[in-house]
């Protein structure tokens, strides 16, 4: 099989770009802007990487479409500042640029596996949500936070449309939190734009306050990135095309959390680590208003927990890794990338 994934050198794509090379005989056709997070993949000779950016190498991706057999176009912003920085980029790239290719698996008749998101569900009162059920509740315009969340939901309604319509091919996934090693990075997390996980460890490791917006009340349902990527191994099989035309939650309701525990969990686990533990000092906890951390534009989530009914009936796919345990791996990654001297 030959997968093209664009945005290979991000989170998920050079994790899953791991595994498959190391779980099967396929090849991997990737793009990125960079490939800093392809330390291992790189040089394998069924790893094929162009550096690139999708929004100028077009007759690339249009050639690699037509090549492969299923696409995942992985390439969006996805730290809710930059929805508040810089909501055209996110428009543009995320959904734009995406639009482009979704159109083109229907053009050359290829399966696409669209990354769609946990945010689709917005402030959704439900206590776990369902993907055929559950409402998706956004707020105000003037709170541009949504841009991500709704420019992601268009195009879920479009590939859907696509599907019903001209027979697309399509999986829809909704990550929930994933956690892990290559989130985001520390460099990033210096100017407060890292998702929650890597701003903590950022935080610990510059010995800066970790920051509880609003109070840290909010809860998230943290998946590890191994557990999220065997389901997009058993999505990208589709045996007997059991996941065509699905959406599917992939997330671990078992690992839910508020921000607080999060924070209160790293900082502990970050003193007892060994090259940590006689630290002269340690980042203090201290709480700010939302309004001045992200700015007016923001709104946030506070409950976000996945029914993962269908991935377990449907994939036979059950998250594995606990919270403590995803949280002990990832720290640990970042540390060790400080001590090699990439921090
Ligand atoms: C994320 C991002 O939008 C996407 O990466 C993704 O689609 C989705 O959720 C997901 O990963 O499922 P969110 O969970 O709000 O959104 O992003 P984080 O930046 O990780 O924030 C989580 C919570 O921590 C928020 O309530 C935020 O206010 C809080 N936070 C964040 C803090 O309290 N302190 C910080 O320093 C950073």
């Amino acid at each position: 099989m030959k997968v093209l994934i664009l945005g290979v050198n991000g989170f998920i794509g050079s994790h899953l770009s791991h595994r498959i090379l190391t779980d099967t005989d396929w090849e991997v056709y990737g793009m990125d802007l960079g490939d800093n997070k392809l330390t291992g993949v790189i040089g394998n000779s069924r790893f094929n990487f162009i550096e690139g950016d999708i929004s100028i190498n077009k007759e690339w991706i249009e050639y690699h479409i037509k090549k492969c057999d299923v696409v995942l176009p992985l390439v969006a912003i996805a730290t809710p500042k930059t929805y508040i920085e810089d909501p055209l980029g996110v428009f543009e790239l995320d959904f734009e640029e995406n639009l482009n290719i979704v159109r083109q698996c229907v053009k050359y008749n290829k399966r696409i596996i669209f990354p769609s998101t946990s945010e689709v569900y917005g402030m959704c009162a439900d206590q776990a949500f369902e993907e055929d059920t559950s409402h998706l509740i956004l707020g105000p315009i003037r709170k541009q936070r949504w841009i991500y969340s709704c420019s992601k939901q268009l195009l879920d309604r479009v590939i859907w449309a696509y599907g019903e319509r001209h027979g697309l091919d399509f999986t829809l996934i909704r990550p929930f939190n994933w956690i892990g090693p290559r989130l985001d990075s520390l460099e990033t997390a210096k100017e407060g734009s890292s998702r929650v996980v890597t701003q903590f460890i950022a935080s610990l490791v510059f010995t800066q306050p970790i920051v509880l917006v609003d109070g840290g009340r909010q809860s998230r349902s943290f998946t590890y990135i191994d557990d999220g990527i065997d389901a997009v191994m058993k999505i990208i099989r589709n045996e007997n095309s059991i996941a065509t035309g699905q959406i599917f939650n992939l997330g671990n309701p078992a690992n839910n959390c508020s921000i607080e525990e999060l924070a209160h969990k790293l900082l502990d686990m970050f003193k007892s680590h060994p090259a940590h533990r006689l630290d002269d000092a340690y980042s203090e906890i201290i709480i700010q208003d939302a309004d001045s951390f992200y700015g007016e534009s923001y709104q946030d989530i506070y409950t976000r927990v996945p029914s993962i009914k269908k991935a377990k009936e449907i994939l036979g796919w059950e998250p594995r890794v606990g919270l403590d345990d995803a949280l002990k791996k990832t720290l640990e990654a970042f540390l060790e990338e400080v001590s090699r001297g990439n921090g």
